[in-house]
């Protein structure tokens, strides 16, 4: 009995070791965390603070270095679709020229800049560091796909509309570690903004679609 309970010790020992070993960031992951969280002042914005901490999604995708086992991939694409809200007019096109705007917009958010932002700030999509949009803008991103000449080469069905929506509010709803931010559901990005900037992918006038 003894030695049973001895080898089952030696047993724990061995596996936790061995789990510890191939932790996501290697040995030093709770140094370089604690490190990482130490380099924010704690007087930030909550806002900021509350971003340190990571959901499932993000611990999940940690832990598979982007590319979870497809299961655990669709339970978090459908954790993700539960958060994408919508406009209360329920109308999912906008302004395509307010969209253009805001596609463009780089700044995105600063520290000590946010929540309440000040009156007239705009965070804005930063799409072009990662996407080539229209075509007079030469300076973009090949991160994600070009997304020139969208609503013509995927059509403007209420389906394309809605899918477009979406996958800016809530990008991983449909990959579950994609490099794309969740703009809606962390507040980048307004439902009603998002509306404009799915109008710029859309509008047969936008320049998206024109040249
Ligand atoms: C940090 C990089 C990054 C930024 C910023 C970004 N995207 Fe993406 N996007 C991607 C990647 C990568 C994909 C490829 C698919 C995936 O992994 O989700 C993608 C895919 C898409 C798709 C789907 C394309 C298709 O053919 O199905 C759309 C639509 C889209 N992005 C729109 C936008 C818009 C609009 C913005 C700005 C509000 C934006 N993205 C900002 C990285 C980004």
């Amino acid at each position: 009995m003894k030695l049973k309970i001895a080898l089952f010790g030696l047993l724990t020992v061995a596996v936790t070791g061995s789990a510890l070993a191939e932790a996501p960031g290697g040995k030093y992951a709770k140094e370089a965390e604690q490190m990482f969280r130490t380099s924010f002042r704690a007087d930030n914005p909550k806002y900021w603070m509350s971003r340190l901490e990571q959901d499932e999604t993000m611990k999940t995708c940690g832990e598979y270095r982007d590319n979870p086992p497809r299961k655990i991939g669709e339970k978090l694409e459908k954790l993700n679709k539960a958060t994408i809200r919508y406009p209360v007019d329920g109308k999912l096109i906008g302004d395509w020229k307010e969209g253009e705007k805001l596609a463009a917009v780089g700044t995105g958010g600063h520290i000590g800049f946010i929540q309440p932002d000040p009156v007239g700030r705009v965070r804005g999509g930063n799409c072009y560091a990662c996407h080539e949009l229209a075509k007079k803008e030469v300076a973009y991103g090949t991160i994600g796909p070009s997304l020139n000449h969208f609503a013509k080469i995927r059509g403007n069905s209420d389906e394309i509309i809605k899918y477009a929506y979406d996958k800016i509010y809530n990008s991983n709803a449909f990959t579950a570690c994609t490099n794309m931010p969740r703009f809606g559901l962390h507040s980048w990005l307004t439902p009603e903004q998002i509306t404009h900037i799915v109008a710029f992918l859309m509008d047969p006038e936008s320049p998206v679609n024109k040249d």
